[in-house]
């Protein structure tokens, strides 16, 4: 069996499309949403991530605005730029590209963004509404898997769903949200003694753990459903494990033209929401 290739580009142009026409509307009532992205050092797969990201904005006709900051930055002047995005009403969504340098602290910065405003959906506040079931912005690389798994049919309630990688961007919340979604979900790490064992029960296999080509063809079902979030390199050896599986995601094309897709939806919904808690206030 080869398995059917997954067109995240596809499925996100759709997706754009659909955000298209209620941009039209938004700009109808005076609203433009708007993007600030915070950049910090000279990582190149960031600035490439970045890039990408906001030449979407623009071919949607949102509003965005790039902050390049040096790796010296100290941390109390990124809260102070985070602060003064809060309080900037053409801005509704903020997104700080992670990693960031060591001397600064993720979450400190993370908290510091207004949640009606945390696009990435990695505010504890979000998170918590997320372990709850109740998210409001579901973070845009889990989100994006699901609506993939989703657009192409995919069962997944009752599935076995093994999630290998539990970092707070993907591996965690990609295990809530398939939970959320009624799957049995097994999550694997680099602590796992006996990885190939329960990878192979998977019906749904998630790929998130950033070490290139980690998952072969006997880590994998025959039938299963392989989802490879690895970027730039794939996490899953792609040629052999086509042979196995049903559905496979390509890399690049795959998923992470689905993370952009929902970083656009979550900051439509953010300048959407904003315009309903004025209107309740009038
Ligand atoms: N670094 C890798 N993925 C992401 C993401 O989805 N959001 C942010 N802010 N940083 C990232």
């Amino acid at each position: 069996m080869t398995a059917k290739i997954i067109d995240g580009k596809a499925v996100r142009d759709e997706i754009l499309c659909q955000l298209k026409n209620e941009m039209e509307t938004l700009k109808q009532q005076g609203v433009t949403p708007g993007l600030a992205v915070v950049i910090v050092g000279d990582n190149p797969a960031s600035k490439l991530y970045v890039g990408m990201k906001i030449k979407k904005c623009k071919e949607l006709g949102m509003h965005s605005a790039v902050h390049e900051k040096s790796a010296d930055i100290t941390q109390e002047e990124l809260v102070a730029l985070i602060h003064q995005l809060n309080e900037d009403e053409n801005i509704h969504g903020i997104l700080v590209q992670l990693p960031l340098p060591a001397h600064i602290q993720e979450e400190a910065i993370i908290s510091a963004i207004d949640a009606k405003k945390d696009v990435d959906g990695f505010h504890p506040y979000n998170v918590g509404n997320l372990m709850i079931g109740d998210a409001y912005f579901l973070p845009c690389t889990p989100a994006g898997i699901i609506a993939l798994l989703k657009h192409y049919n995919m069962e997944i309630a009752g599935k076995h769903a093994v999630v290998v990688g539990r970092s707070n961007i993907v591996g965690k919340p990609v295990s809530l949200l398939l939970l959320e979604e009624h799957a049995t979900v097994t999550m694997c790490h680099s602590k796992t003694s006996n990885l190939a064992e329960i990878v192979s029960q998977g019906d749904i296999v998630i790929a998130a753990t950033g070490r290139p080509d980690l998952l072969g063809k006997e880590h994998i079902k025959p039938g299963a459903v392989v989802i490879d979030v690895g970027s730039p390199k794939s996490d899953v050896k792609f040629e052999e494990v086509k042979e196995v599986a049903s559905y496979i995601t390509p890399v690049p094309g795959g998923v992470g033209p689905m993370t952009i897709a929902m970083l656009m939806k979550n900051t439509v919904l953010a300048a959407k929401q904003r315009i309903e808690n004025t209107t309740i206030q009038v």
